[in-house]
């Protein structure tokens, strides 16, 4: 397994992967059919807003509606071949990241991929790239019950800092932080 940047050769892989259900975003399952709508209507356009150095442009939709601002970050496509998942780093420059930002890296694997060690390798590589952007630690977090992120994390240096209630507005819910030092 790779990780690849988002390109129109494996557009056809991402698409089944979408149409098979799964969604890039894990709190909002519909992302899948809003994602191949906005393929279908301009696939440059896609492409374009899955790398953002920057930050800005079109705000995140959060899962109750509410639009807040997009941080500088980019997604990375894992590939055996076929699509496997996505993963994305994402930093508020010299500032600690807001509080509707659940963490630095997320990621998410195709059910028909997962348990052959692909989340673990992928977050090692996104590490090494979020170390030579001068990032000191990310922050990563997930739910108490899912046992197979907390092990991709720990897998990967990750500690646990503390367990908090997540805002309302991404759906409420008791969330763990990890932080992995860089
Ligand atoms: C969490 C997730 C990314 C793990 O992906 P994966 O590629 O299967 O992970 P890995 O193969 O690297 O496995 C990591 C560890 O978790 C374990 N694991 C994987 N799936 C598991 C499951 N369903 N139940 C229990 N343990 C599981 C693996 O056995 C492995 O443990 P080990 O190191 O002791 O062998 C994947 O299950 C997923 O995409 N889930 C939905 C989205 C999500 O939860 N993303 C994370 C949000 S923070």
């Amino acid at each position: 397994m790779q990780l690849v940047w988002p390109a129109p050769e494996y557009l056809r892989s991402y698409c089944e992967a979408l149409q098979r259900g799964w969604s890039p975003n894990n709190l909002q399952p519909q992302v899948a059919q809003e994602e191949l709508a906005a393929i279908k209507n301009n696939p440059d356009a896609f492409f374009e807003q899955l790398v953002n150095f920057e930050g800005g442009g079109i705000g995140v939709k959060l899962p109750d509606g509410s639009v807040v601002p997009r941080l500088p970050g980019y997604r990375r496509w894992m590939w055996d071949g076929e699509f496997c998942g996505s993963i994305q780093l994402r930093w508020a420059t010299g500032a600690a990241l807001p509080d509707y930002c659940l963490g630095h890296i997320g990621y998410s694997v195709v059910p028909w991929k997962q348990r052959r060690g692909y989340a673990t390798c992928a977050l090692a590589l996104l590490l090494r790239e979020a170390r030579s952007r001068g990032l000191p630690h990310v922050e990563i977090t997930t739910s108490p019950d899912n046992a197979a992120s907390q092990k991709v994390i720990t897998a990967n240096g990750g500690v646990l800092v503390e367990e908090f209630e997540k805002l309302a507005s991404l759906g409420g819910g008791r969330e763990l932080r990890f932080r992995v030092g860089l």
